[in-house]
């Protein structure tokens, strides 16, 4: 019985801790918008990066991207170039900065910042006149950044 427990409890720790190499958002190095190295030094989870990418709460890069390789996939908007070919037209580097944040790629774009936890115009002070303290925490985790750049990385034509 106490070994089971002791296993539960360290699950529950590995789950709740960032992967220790993990590069903090304000961390992040970019050079021209591109982010050479892996933000976990894993290599990303395609599949996961799918789900990443068509789930409201995380991604939802569909919400103004289609990708014809995922044709099960509602897209409720077009607002932004279709990401087919995308792996042809940019280098994984390219790729993770622009996920990272778009913004050091296409200057003033509308595109959400997903792997950013500061700078932002705090949401808030319209609901409650007051600013929240601290920082934000980023949209996506540096790991779920990985699994969608390694999904993009097959979006070739
Ligand atoms: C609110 C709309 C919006 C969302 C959500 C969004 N993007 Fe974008 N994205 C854009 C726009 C607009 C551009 C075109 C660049 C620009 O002018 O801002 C773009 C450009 C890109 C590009 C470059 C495409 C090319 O062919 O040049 C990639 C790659 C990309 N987005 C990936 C993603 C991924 C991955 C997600 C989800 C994690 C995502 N986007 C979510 C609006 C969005």
């Amino acid at each position: 019985m106490k070994r089971k427990l002791c296993l539960v409890v360290a699950v529950g720790a590995s789950l709740a801790t960032p992967a220790l190499t993990e590069v903090a958002p304000s961390e992040v190095y970019f050079a021209e918008g591109k982010v050479e190295t892996s933000l976990t030094g894993m290599q990303g989870d395609a599949a996961n990066g799918v789900k990443v990418m068509t789930t409201a709460g995380l991604g939802n890069c569909v919400a103004c991207h289609t990708i014809a390789a995922l044709p099960d996939v509602q897209f409720p908007g077009d607002i932004a170039p279709p990401l087919d070919g995308v792996a042809d037209r940019w280098t994984e580097a390219e790729l993770r900065g622009i996920v990272a944040n778009a913004k050091m790629t296409f200057e003033g774009s509308f595109m959400p910042a997903f792997y950013k936890t500061e700078g932002f115009i705090r949401p808030g002070g319209g609901y409650t006149g007051k600013a929240p303290e601290g920082d934000l925490p980023p949209i996506l985790t540096g790991q779920e950044i990985e699994d969608v750049v390694a999904f993009l990385l097959t979006l070739k034509e």
